[in-house]
């Protein structure tokens, strides 16, 4: 395994539209295993392929120290509405308080290409949603409500 360079806001890569994984190959497991050592690495609760170079529908979000693997995510059902912090290490020290749904349902395919659904609330939902939108080349900071003052984000970061 190999800890991957994250590509920094202003990389036009981040804003490109990637595209789906077909075959599982040895490749994109490599990828994978590399991009869970680089989110550990950079102490992240999500990371997205193209944060680390590679167009193609890959994610990893952290669930309680487990790693969710998302190949081809989709959203497939979303409800209620939560305005909380997020960031991103694409965009080191910004924090911004972003509109996403309290609870998602999401479809993707595993690393033995099995299709799988995981449901998230709060903080896991956010995580989805974030990852999912840098696969369309969207940033959090799309989608920020509010931004924070320094004060702000001490307090609600601890
Ligand atoms: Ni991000």
């Amino acid at each position: 395994m190999a800890i991957l360079n994250i590509v920094k806001e202003g990389d036009p890569i981040l804003r490109k539209e990637c595209r789906p994984v077909g075959e599982i190959t040895p490749r994109i497991i490599r990828l994978l295993d590399d991009m869970r050592e680089t989110l550990i690495d950079a102490n992240g609760a999500g990371l997205a392929a193209p944060q680390v170079g590679v167009l193609r529908r890959i994610a990893i979000v952290e669930n309680d120290g487990q790693f969710i693997e998302l190949i081809n995510p989709e959203i497939i059902a979303r409800e209620g509405v939560q305005n909380e912090i997020e960031g991103c290490l694409s965009v080191p020290d910004v924090w911004r308080i972003t509109e996403r749904p309290e609870k998602v349902t999401v479809r993707a395919t595993d690393r033995n290409g099995k299709e799988f659904t995981a449901t998230g609330e709060g903080l896991l939902a956010r995580a989805f949603c974030h990852e999912i939108d840098h696969l369309s080349g969207k940033l959090f900071t799309d989608e920020a409500v509010r931004i924070l003052s320094p004060e702000e984000v001490k307090e609600m970061l601890g």
